[in-house]
């Protein structure tokens, strides 16, 4: 088979280093990948959000399966023209990945199907969301609307704060028309996790669980971030909760969106905060997370061509996953200023040290080459993603490896891993 992804991060060069391991898979394309991606598939210049580009060169090179990393790519619809075209591919359609484009109608979806999620208001009006904001309890959590790269959302602790994030979403248009609308929401406390399922849209085959670290700094201060870290299994996600949160998250949300006339095909990720009144949703995305993806495929002991083809093709009633007996952490390493402003195109040492350690893998993210030299190209670099036999082990062997790794001003949290020690089983 020939496959093409289509992404240039940390989850799709992972998607990238599992799928070339199958013994289904003769050829990989990636679009348009990145430096770490080149080492195991074939890098095309095309950008991720070029539906029409993408399409061309796949009908071109006979491409078998597409497999589709970032949102954008999603909400502009290129599942529809791949399928239109007859083209195979991984992914829901635009009507359906606005689970992931529109805060408001996830939100919405799920208060109508009674789906567990913090209390909110949605408002398209910023004089009358702020109104609504002298009536509010603090902490309390404004999000925009639309997709901001995991930057739109803000908990907000006094009314000032609040208020000057509604300005900077409404007014200041920071996320664009991603901000036209907003939701003020429940501030929910507890440990948050991450459960992703792939589905055909009849049938759910739930992945193992993973813990994403947000905010940038240790001890989860600072600004939220697209993801510092993560690791899995989660210890707090035992057999029971696992299956409660099927049956009361998963299950309906599948249904929701059938009864909708939006069928779900693809992966479905549930960003979830546990509670004491137990696991409430967060947000829904359309997609593989980052860098949930880099640790669960690290774990992953089965083929993924055959779970990404029988979710194609209707027949995932017919697959079972098996997964690694051990733990997986990911430490992402950021540039200096990262979620805000920094620079890019510094070299980066150390990559070659870390080649063909079996329990190491540097996947990387936003790097580029320049003068035939690894350089920094992004906020997120790279992840550096190891296993071990327990957690202790893996963080062990993670914190080592990054030690071998260097760029000026490289950032990265201590402590990724850390809560789990605390979650009993
Ligand atoms: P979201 O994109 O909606 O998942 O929000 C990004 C991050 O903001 C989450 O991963 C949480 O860390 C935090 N967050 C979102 N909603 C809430 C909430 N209702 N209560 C507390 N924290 C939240
Ligand atoms: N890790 C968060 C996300 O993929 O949205």
């Amino acid at each position: 088979m020939k496959i093409l992804i289509v992404g240039s991060g940390g989850r799709e060069h992972a998607l990238a280093w599992k799928i070339v391991k199958s013994p289904m898979v003769k050829k990989i394309f990636c679009a348009p990948g990145n430096p770490g991606i080149a080492e195991v598939a074939e890098c095309v210049d095309i950008e991720a959000e070029n539906v029409e580009g993408l399409y061309n060169f796949a009908l071109k090179q006979k491409i078998d399966l597409t497999v589709v990393g970032p949102e954008d790519a999603l909400t502009a619809g290129i599942v529809d023209r791949f399928r239109d075209g007859q083209l195979r591919i991984f992914g829901p359609s635009k009507r359906a990945s606005i689970i992931e484009g529109s805060k408001v109608f996830a939100k919405t979806l799920m208060r109508k199907y009674g789906i567990p999620t913090a209390d909110f208001k949605t408002f398209d009006d910023l004089k009358q969301a702020k109104k609504h904001l002298s009536s509010c309890e603090f902490p309390l959590v404004i999000k925009a609307d639309g997709l901001a790269k995991g930057k739109g959302v803000f908990v907000c602790k006094t009314l000032e704060d609040a208020n000057k994030h509604i300005d900077d979403i409404m007014n200041e248009k920071i996320f664009g028309q991603a901000g036209d609308k907003i939701v003020v929401e429940e501030f929910l406390s507890g440990e948050e996790v991450s459960i992703l399922a792939v589905t055909d849209g009849k049938t759910i085959v739930p992945l193992s669980s993973a813990q994403d670290h947000k905010a940038v700094y240790d001890g989860d201060k600072g600004p939220n971030t697209g993801g510092m870290g993560a690791y899995s299994p989660v210890p707090l996600i035992t057999d029971e909760l696992q299956y409660y949160i099927e049956e009361n998250i998963l299950v309906p949300i599948v249904h929701a969106m059938k009864k909708e006339n939006r069928p779900y095909k693809g992966v479905i990720y549930a960003g979830l905060m546990i509670t004491s009144a137990g696991p409430k949703v967060l947000e829904f995305n359309a997609r593989f997370g980052d860098p949930e993806t880099q640790v669960l495929l690290m774990r992953m002991k089965s083929d993924l061509v055959p779970l990404l083809l029988s979710t194609v093709n209707d027949n995932l009633e017919d697959v079972d996953i098996e997964w690694h007996d051990c733990i997986s952490i990911c430490v992402v390493m950021t540039s200096k200023g990262y979620p805000d402003k920094y620079e890019k195109g510094l070299p980066i040492s150390g990559l070659e040290t870390l080649k063909g350690i079996d329990n190491v893998q540097v996947f990387h993210a936003g790097t580029s080459t320049k003068n035939g030299k690894v350089v920094t190209s992004g906020g997120r670099v790279l992840g550096v993603t190891t296993v071990g036999k327990d957690l202790r082990d893996a963080q062990k062997n993670v914190y080592e490896a990054i030690q071998k790794l260097s760029f000026d001003g490289v950032h990265y949290r201590r402590d990724i891993g850390s809560k789990a020690v605390y979650q009993k089983k």
